[in-house]
């Protein structure tokens, strides 16, 4: 049985509608998809980890300190009687460069009178959190930091 002009309109345009939209599809999939994975690498790969090698374990003395630049980021390494310890040397307030102190052995914040202890965690001041740690590494007598 013949379709009626109404009945073969709406087919018409059914096809129409459904090309419309898998062409839609397929084009926005092929825009939007790549756009996210190129704004989202990090989430997707995790953060660039970096390695770098700082000095000589020799060099340093116990309660030494040493600020160094590793993947471009500030870092506060300290050689402790128990070994290594290096932290950001960012302060969490609002980012001034902290200090060690090496008087009463911890590490301390110019800006607004913050002090954090030895493992980074705030002893006073307005700071909000504590310092990031980062992994010391003493390998064939260099130290390594890696962030
Ligand atoms: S910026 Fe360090 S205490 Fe304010």
């Amino acid at each position: 049985m013949p379709l009626s002009p109404e009945e073969s309109t709406a087919t018409r345009r059914g096809f129409l509608d459904w090309i419309i939209y898998s062409c839609s599809t397929i084009l926005g999939g092929t825009i939007i998809l790549p756009a996210v994975a190129y704004l989202w690498p990090v989430t997707k790969s995790g953060p660039v980890k970096v390695r770098e090698e700082i000095g000589e374990a020799a060099n340093w003395n116990i309660w030494g300190a040493k600020k160094v630049s590793v993947g471009n980021k500030p870092v506060l390494v300290i050689r402790t009687d128990k070994g290594f310890v290096a932290f950001s040397a960012v302060c969490t307030h609002l980012g001034c460069l902290v200090e060690f102190n090496p008087v009463k052995q911890n590490i301390i914040c110019p800006c607004h009178a913050a002090s954090f202890d030895i493992e980074g965690k705030v002893e006073g001041g307005p700071p909000p959190r504590p310092l990031a740690a980062y992994k010391v590494s003493e390998v064939q007598g260099k130290v390594f930091v890696s962030t």
